[in-house]
């Protein structure tokens, strides 16, 4: 109490000492009235109180000492509403700034400066409620501040008048609604910050070319809508930023000049981003910051990104690319961050990641990374996050040096090793070892026991050991829990079958069904191998071989049920299919079916290796495929959608000698030769099973996903015959196809039963997708919408203008007629009527006529 009255007197008398030289109704009196009723505590602020305020530091008079032009009051504890006849009383105020304060209102009178106030910043502030429209009185105002308030509702219209408007800063407030059209009256404008607000909408027509001399724009997490073409026209650009909104469509439009910084993530961008590559009039060398993450781009990474040399900050995470190697970024010195975090990248970490001597955030999470870690310059590193890879060997060691000092690194999911002992076990746990749900590990076990034997002895590192013994039992279960089969882990799971009697019923789950084996014994339940008749599998062997079907062994979740992985005793490396919707076949038929399909032997068929028949499943054996399906090798999903047998990163089998397996299929597809390879590997299989059968099989479910490639990169058809096994009830259900190769005639009532010429329109769709490196439906087809590939291919050839369909990954690397010849006979293939479809015969002798020569 006695302290309050105190400093009030103090104020008081502080303040009262210069009132008595200030005359009423002059500026001096107006801004000290001002500050008295805001409550400004002269004692904490810089203002000298006994001096005149045309000496205060932050006021601004005129050459006469008589008017106030420019006021600077920011930060000086101001609150409560302005007061009428005070600033809005100084008739030649030129600059307003109350920034940093507490203020909570304007008073009416301030629009009264509308002739003369060129900048007002009232930024920081507790404003709220609507911008009143009196705002467009302010004819010469340039720059506007009113960033980080609580302004709401609309722009007013108004704004139009600010025809002088050069800074436009109202981020972090509640605006909403849409840009007024108004706004493109603001001809001077050279920065908009409407960043943090809830604005929608569209910006309006014209944007572009209304603001020449725009250099920074920032739309930041509004909910805006529109295109990346919105922006096009923008002279003097140099910053973009319409990060966290809803734009769509191509990012191609962004790209141009003189932008430096831009940042178009955490948008609904789709499309290929090598689009971007097709405006090369864009200058790279200007480009200082690039963020595309969290988008829907696919396609491969341009290598004109390389020539962006100045690039300091380069981040491509989460978005749909397709599987692609590290892209190339040796030129790109100057980074500072680099995020790709989340790009499907597989094969090793590009050892020119150690020309970056700059990078400070490395971030190559959850990717396929198979080797080891390159040497990194660690002068700057303070982040590093290579988590959710498939890393092996270990950490290098200037990088292991470095850790300590380092803000971040996560080196979890991998195989990874770590040397050091300078770690607590908490450390560890965070950035070494995974969860018991994923896979794979991270450190390696060895290393734990190792120190467990060194440190024995003092109690402090005794308490250690404990953890750490800990973590090696944790570390082992993870290992199991994971069920990596190497072959190793495999003879070990043998002691799994001496397990006597595992009695059923068995119930297994995946995310789109559920399954029962109904059988008592899974030791009395015979597994079929037909090579090795003498083996004696039984059903508990294939428990044991897919760790109890668990879903960590899932390769596929598809039509006919799922496929899992597995090793049976003896290293035979097996997908085991389960026929799960039933059949209305009796066990013998079905046996008797399955063991006729084990008899057929191809060097373009995936061959079955055997079938199991528990209670009412079907379970078909096959050999497994190293290198993939031609659908995922092709197009590639986005991460974590498994609708496909994703055996393209597989790298975790024992080497083995012909070097051929896992290393770099990806890449090698990007030839016509191989494609063509697959091609005509492919139709060669048909061609058996059409006319090389009797009864000849109707594959009936002919698509990219059924075309595998084996150890030796051979093409091979899968799932022949399975139709029949699969149940009669569901056979219309199944001989509907799969989506985007289904013939015409199939959706016509009198003519809807699978024919080899069905087959036929499905082995057409898969050359389309070959040559054109397109997806049968809901790709990007240029210039054309709500189609299929079927359709535009076929559109294109007839006009003869098959050239342009031609993927750009193949062109150039063989015969471009060969390959618009190749469309031909797709065309053919893919006619409506199934009787004007040559043979599979005809088709492979077909694409013999345009085999590309093989340069020795
Ligand atoms: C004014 O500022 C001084 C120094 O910061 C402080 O001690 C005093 O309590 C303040 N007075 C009021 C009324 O806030
Ligand atoms: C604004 O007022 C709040 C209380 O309403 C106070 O905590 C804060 O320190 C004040 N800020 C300034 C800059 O005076
Ligand atoms: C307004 O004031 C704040 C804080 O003093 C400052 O950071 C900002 O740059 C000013 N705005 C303009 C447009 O000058
Ligand atoms: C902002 O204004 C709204 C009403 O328009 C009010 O509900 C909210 O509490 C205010 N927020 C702050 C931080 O003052
Ligand atoms: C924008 O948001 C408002 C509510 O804030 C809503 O009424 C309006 O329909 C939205 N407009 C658009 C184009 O989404
Ligand atoms: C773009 O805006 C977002 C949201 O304010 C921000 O996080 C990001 O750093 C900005 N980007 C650039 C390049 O300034
Ligand atoms: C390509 O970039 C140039 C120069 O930056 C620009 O003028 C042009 O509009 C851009 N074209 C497209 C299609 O985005
Ligand atoms: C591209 O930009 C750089 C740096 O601004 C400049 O030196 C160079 O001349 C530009 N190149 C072209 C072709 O405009
Ligand atoms: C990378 O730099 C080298 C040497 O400066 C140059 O020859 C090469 O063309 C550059 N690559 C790209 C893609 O710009
Ligand atoms: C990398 O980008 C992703 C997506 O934007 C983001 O979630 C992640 O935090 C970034 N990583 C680092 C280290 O900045
Ligand atoms: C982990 O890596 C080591 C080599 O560093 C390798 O011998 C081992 O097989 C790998 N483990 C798994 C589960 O892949
Ligand atoms: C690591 O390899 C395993 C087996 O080859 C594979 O299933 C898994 O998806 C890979 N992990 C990543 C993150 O690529």
């Amino acid at each position: 109490m006695g302290f309050g009255f105190f400093s009030s007197v103090l104020v008081f008398t502080l303040f009262f000492r210069p009132l008595v030289s200030q005359q009423p109704n002059t500026d001096e009196f107006f801004v000290s009235d001002f500050f008295k009723k805001m409550g400004l505590n002269y004692s904490s602020s810089v203002f000298d109180s006994s001096a005149p305020i045309c000496s205060w530091e932050g006021v601004l008079c005129d050459d006469q000492e008589e008017n106030v032009i420019g006021l600077v009051a920011s930060g000086l504890g101001l609150s409560g509403f302005i007061p009428d006849s005070t600033i809005g009383k100084l008739g030649k105020l030129q600059t307003l700034d109350l920034s940093n304060n507490n203020i909570t209102g304007l008073s009416s009178d301030l629009w009264g400066l509308g002739s003369t106030l060129k900048t007002l910043n009232l930024s920081n502030n507790h404003f709220s409620g609507f911008l009143p429209s009196n705002i467009g009185n302010f004819g010469v105002l340039e720059n506007l501040d009113l960033s980080n308030n609580n302004f709401s509702g609309d722009i007013p219209a108004s704004i139009s008048s600010l025809s002088n408007l050069q800074v436009l800063k109202i981020d972090r407030n509640e605006f909403s609604g849409s840009i007024p059209p108004g706004i493109l009256n603001c001809k001077s404008l050279v920065s908009i910050d409407l960043s943090y607000n809830q604005f929608n909408g569209t910006v309006p027509d014209g944007f572009g070319a209304a603001f020449p001399k725009l250099r920074t724009l920032n739309l930041a997490e509004n909910g805006f809508h529109g295109r990346s073409s919105d922006f096009l026209g923008l002279k003097s650009i140099a910053y973009l930023n319409i990060s966290g909104n809803m734009f769509q469509g191509s990012v191609m439009g962004v790209f141009q000049e003189p932008l430096e910084v831009i940042d178009l993530s955490r948008n609904q961008f789709q499309g290929h981003i090598s689009q971007v590559h097709f405006n090369s009039s864009f200058n790279w060398s200007r480009l200082v910051y690039l963020d595309l993450s969290a988008n829907e781009l696919s396609g491969v990474f341009f290598q004109d990104l390389n020539q962006a040399k100045n690039l300091k900050h380069l981040n491509l995470a989460g978005n749909r690319f397709p599987e692609q190697e590290f892209p190339q970024i040796e030129n790109l010195s100057n980074l500072e961050y680099l995020n790709l975090s989340r790009t499907s990248l597989t094969g090793s970490i590009s050892t020119a990641i150690s020309q970056l001597g700059e990078l400070t955030v490395l971030d190559l999470s959850e990717n396929h990374f198979t080797g080891r870690i390159p040497f990194l310059r660690t002068d700057n590193l303070q982040v590093i996050d290579v988590s959710q890879n498939n890393l092996t060997g270990e950490i290098p060691f200037p990088l292991l040096e470095k850790l300590p000092h380092m803000k971040k690194f996560n080196f979890s999911y991998n195989n990874l090793t770590l040397c050091a002992s300078n770690f607590k076990p908490e450390t560890l746990q965070t950035a070494f070892i995974g969860s018991q749900d994923s896979c794979p590990i991270a450190a390696n076990p060895d290393l734990f026991r190792r120190k467990t034997t060194t440190h024995k002895g003092l109690k402090l590192s005794l308490a250690i050991t404990v953890s750490i013994v800990c973590l090696l039992v944790g570390l082992l279960c993870l290992a199991f829990g994971c069920r990596r089969k190497t072959r190793r882990w495999a003879s070990k799971q043998l002691s799994f079958k001496e397990e006597p009697n595992i009695s059923g019923p068995f119930s297994f789950q995946t995310d789109s069904t559920t399954w029962v084996a109904d059988v008592k014994h899974a030791n009395s339940v015979p597994v079929v191998i037909f090579e090795k008749p003498l083996l004696n599998f039984t059903f508990a062997d294939l428990l044991s071989a897919t760790s109890h079907f668990d879903r960590g062994t899932l390769l596929a979740d598809g039509r006919f049920g799922p496929v899992y992985r597995g090793f049976l005793p003896g290293g035979i490396h097996v997908a085991v299919k389960v026929l799960v919707h039933g059949s209305t076949m009796t066990d013998h038929e079905a046996a008797k079916e399955l063991e006729y399909l084990g008899r057929i032997k191809h060097p373009n068929l995936v061959p079955l290796t055997g079938y199991c028949l528990a209670g009412d499943q079907r379970i078909a054996i096959y050999d497994y495929m190293e290198n993939g399906n031609l659908q995922n090798l092709l197009h590639d999903l986005p991460l974590g959608v498994q609708t496909t047998e994703d055996w393209s990163t597989d790298t975790w089998e024992e080497d083995n000698n012909n070097g051929i397996q896992n290393v770099g299929s990806e890449g090698l597809l990007t030839t016509w030769r191989f494609r063509h390879k697959i091609a005509l590997g492919t139709a060669r299989a048909l061609s058996f099973l059409h006319h090389g059968c009797s009864p000849p099989i109707i594959h009936r479910d002919v698509k990219a996903s059924s075309v595998y490639l084996d150890s030796n990169l051979e093409p091979r058809l899968s799932d022949f015959g399975l139709a029949k096994i699969f149940g009669n009830g569901l056979e219309d259900e199944i001989s509907r196809g799969s989506p985007g190769y289904v013939p015409p005639e199939f959706s016509q009532a009198e003519d809807g039963s699978p024919t080899p010429k069905s087959d036929v329109y499905g082995f057409g769709v898969i050359l389309f997708e070959l040559i054109t490196g397109k997806k049968p439906i809901a790709d990007d087809y240029p210039e054309e919408k709500d189609i299929t590939l079927v359709n535009w291919v076929r559109g294109l050839v007839r006009k003869n203008q098959g050239s342009s369909a031609i993927d750009p990954k193949i062109r150039g690397t063989g015969s471009e007629t060969q390959m618009e010849e190749a469309l031909r006979i797709g065309y053919l293939c893919t006619a409506d009527h199934p009787w004007k479809r040559p043979s599979m015969q005809q088709i492979v002798g077909l694409l013999k006529d345009i085999e590309p020569v093989v340069h020795p």
